[in-house]
């Protein structure tokens, strides 16, 4: 690889705006392209659009052949899931991720609840099902609330947090008749409610070492107070605060290690970014809820904020397996992320309206999500639009700093939370 490189990041939402911004900072990076990438990332400087899906892997691979591409960087787990990685390498590229077999972790809970039981790692009790009959049964044994999850790939819609052993029923019945969502529902995974508060323990891995980033807290209800339907999340801030050094080590030490040493005598080695959703309980003991075999969004936009290593010499590292020999570091100062978002999101919602403001943000940083340019004007094209996010010397101090941006900015129909941090904030008032 030469020293002056060309990157290829597939995807378009505000994680792949902050990935490939963060990347570009590298003075050994010339250009970064971006595949469908966003308004956000057409008009940065050194960023790239290409108009190639990242499901397309024979076009990206011809593209990234063609431009003499160095890297290129998976963005969302669905092209991960499906072989990306392998693609790339079976052609003799290098992309970083995970393989297609280690990216199960997230692209089969009942492979990932498996795993993690064999392997000791804590989480909550399972039962994977693929008949309604046998599903009914176990049910009636249990006591709500209980977790119905759709064993594929879902977008965040394959989970229920069921209130009554009737509405546990019925959402297996729709999950498995395929009436909800076809294919991620041939199977289901019924799992103990755990208590607790969540945060997202993410970590970029080499199939054996592994550095962790900054921790980090998203907000995934819809509406004020952490109520309303689940979404995408509406917003995140880094640190955690719920991470204290205590529940950092153990999660080291029960989670993270033997998870990547448990992938490796499975013979699915791991390397890529490697998210893990946990649940804290009161006694400050990590459970794992879900992997996710990406970084998360809008988590990504904080903690690229703070990032002070070179995200791409990181990466570059993880392939070659050499991160034990590398080091990372953040800005010690909190970084929170408004997400805006489209009237009627995470329902239906319309697309086109023109967002205005955003050259007159000052101490803020915004990443787009769902954006177009058209005629020259920056439009909304997504659920989620910008992710808004600025440091402070506090979750106080950052939130106000990002809202402050938030109000300079407007859209027909936006919407955004107005208390994101708040638990954090809390905490720094105890
Ligand atoms: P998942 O798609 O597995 O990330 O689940 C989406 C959200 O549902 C999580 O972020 C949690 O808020 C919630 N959730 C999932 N599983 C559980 C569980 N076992 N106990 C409590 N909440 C859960
Ligand atoms: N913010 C949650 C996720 O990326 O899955």
């Amino acid at each position: 690889m030469g020293l002056v490189m060309k990157v290829l990041v597939t995807g378009g939402g505000g994680r792949e705006h902050a990935l490939a911004w963060r990347i570009a900072q590298s003075s050994a990076v010339e250009k970064v392209f971006v595949a469908p990438g966003n308004a956000g990332t057409e008009l940065e400087e050194k960023l790239q659009n290409v108009s190639i899906s990242p499901m397309d892997f024979d076009a990206l691979i011809e593209f990234a052949q063609s431009e003499k591409v160095d890297l290129t960087v998976v963005g969302p787990e669905d092209p991960l899931v499906a072989g990306c990685v392998d693609r790339f390498a079976e052609a003799g590229l290098r992309c970083f991720g995970p393989s297609k077999s280690a990216a199960q972790l997230e692209g089969s809970k009942s492979f990932t609840k498996a795993f993690l039981k064999k392997y000791g790692i804590p989480t909550g009790d399972y039962r994977a099902f693929d008949e309604i009959e046998a599903a009914d049964e176990y049910l009636d044994t249990q006591i709500p609330p209980i977790v119905i999850k759709a064993d594929g790939l879902a977008a965040g819609k394959g989970v229920v947090i069921a209130q009554s052993i009737r509405e546990a029923k019925s959402t297996v019945a729709d999950m498995l008749s395929g009436n909800v969502l076809s294919g991620a529902g041939s199977r289901v995974v019924i799992e103990e409610f755990l208590e607790g508060e969540e945060a997202s323990f993410i970590i970029i891995a080499d199939g054996e070492n592994f550095l962790p980033f900054a921790t980090s807290q998203d907000h995934k209800a819809a509406y004020d107070g952490d109520t309303g339907p689940n979404t995408g999340g509406m917003g995140a801030y880094s640190p955690a605060p719920v991470v204290t050094a205590e529940v950092f080590s153990r999660t080291i030490d029960q989670v993270i290690k033997p998870t990547l040493q448990g992938m490796k005598d499975e013979g699915h080695p791991y390397t890529g970014f490697l998210y893990a959703g946990l649940m804290i309980d009161k006694e400050g003991r990590p459970r794992v809820i879900e992997y996710n075999c990406r970084f998360g969004d809008p988590e990504t936009q904080p903690i690229m904020s703070r990032l002070q290593t070179e995200l791409v010499s990181l990466m570059v590292a993880a392939i070659d397996g050499r991160l034990n020999e590398t080091e990372i570091s953040f800005d010690p100062r909190v970084a929170l992320t408004v997400v805006m978002a489209s009237g009627g999101y995470p329902g239906s919602y319309e697309n086109g309206k023109v967002i205005s403001g955003l050259r007159e943000v000052e101490g803020a940083k915004v990443f787009h999500a769902g954006t177009t340019m058209k005629d020259g004007e920056v439009v909304t094209n997504g659920g989620r639009v910008l992710g808004v996010t600025a440091l402070g010397s506090s979750v106080l101090e950052a939130n106000e700093k990002a809202y402050a941006a938030v109000n300079q900015i407007s859209f027909n129909g936006a919407e955004f939370r107005t208390d994101i941090g708040y638990r954090a904030i809390a905490r720094e008032n105890a």
